[in-house]
């Protein structure tokens, strides 16, 4: 094996989430430094790299290491084709159209509303913090639907929820503003997806809408208190940044939310995403 791979000192954050990488940051594109990072994320969720202060082309090229770059917000406001860096900020010259990044600040996945798989991996690198807010918390999917009891887990079985942007932007628009956002993408995903290696994760977060052939007010309930269970603090890491630090989460096995900030504050942050290779349906 590459000696590299031992260059990567590892610092596990909480048992159920989080580690924080030092890696070689000259040695991070190599492949078996690559596949060893992401064998870590599957152990740790989500991996924080304290200070790695990448350019974008560098994250384009340690996203192309880790797997298939995917760009699945080119039709999101502030995004585009020809760049898959996506820029994250509320400051108004940049983004006019802000609710998609306000949506952020509630429990979501990236890239449910779709049908294609979800990104295998988001992965985000803090160019301006807020000096107020701005702190990105994670939480373990997989480890929350895990400590579920048995009988719970038996009742989710087979149930299908309905993700839409409308529901992932229903917190944050005006009524009036909701009607563009009805025509939006929507997709049927399984509340609990089981992946090939047999790990489950619970496909919740603010953009799922309703359990299929439920009533509305019995669907939203049981999405509610998935929710606030997979979001407490035992599953739940929250990332203080500072600038040039880079996180990457297993985005089909964690929610993400980040804490308001200002909109005047600066706060920006560089995303790409790995692509997912698994249909979670
Ligand atoms: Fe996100």
């Amino acid at each position: 094996m590459d000696m590299n791979v031992d260059a990567i000192r590892v610092e596990v954050i909480k048992p159920e989430i989080g580690a924080v990488l030092h890696v070689d940051r000259a040695a991070l594109c190599e492949p078996a430094v690559a596949a060893r990072i992401m064998e870590l994320l599957e152990l740790h969720d989500a991996l924080i790299f304290p200070r790695l202060k990448l350019t974008d082309e560098e994250q384009v090229a340690f996203t192309g290491a880790l797997g298939a770059l995917v760009n699945f917000t080119h039709t999101a406001p502030g995004g585009s084709k020809a760049n898959d860096v996506y820029e994250i900020t509320l400051d108004k010259k940049k983004n006019p159209e802000p609710e998609y990044v306000l949506g952020t600040f509630f429990w979501h996945m990236d890239g449910t509303t779709i049908n294609q798989p979800v990104p295998k991996a988001s992965v985000l690198s803090c160019r301006k913090t807020s000096p107020k807010g701005g702190q990105t918390q994670f939480c373990n999917t997989y480890a929350a639907y895990e400590a579920l009891p048995e009988d719970e887990k038996k009742a989710l079985e087979g149930l299908r929820v309905m993700h839409s942007v409308v529901a992932a932007v229903r917190e944050v628009a005006a009524p009036e503003d909701l009607e563009p956002f009805k025509r939006g993408a929507a997709h049927e995903q399984p509340l609990v997806w089981t992946r090939k290696n047999g790990r489950k994760s619970l496909m919740i977060g603010y953009s799922a809408d309703y359990i299929v052939g439920w009533s509305k007010a019995e669907g939203r309930a049981l999405l509610a208190r998935l929710q606030e269970w997979a979001a407490q603090p035992r599953f739940c890491y929250s990332h203080e940044w500072q600038e040039g630090d880079l996180a990457i989460w297993d985005n089909g096995g964690a929610l993400h939310r980040v804490i308001p900030y200002p909109a005047d504050s600066g706060r920006t942050m560089h995303r790409t995403s790995i692509a997912g290779l698994e249909a979670t349906s």
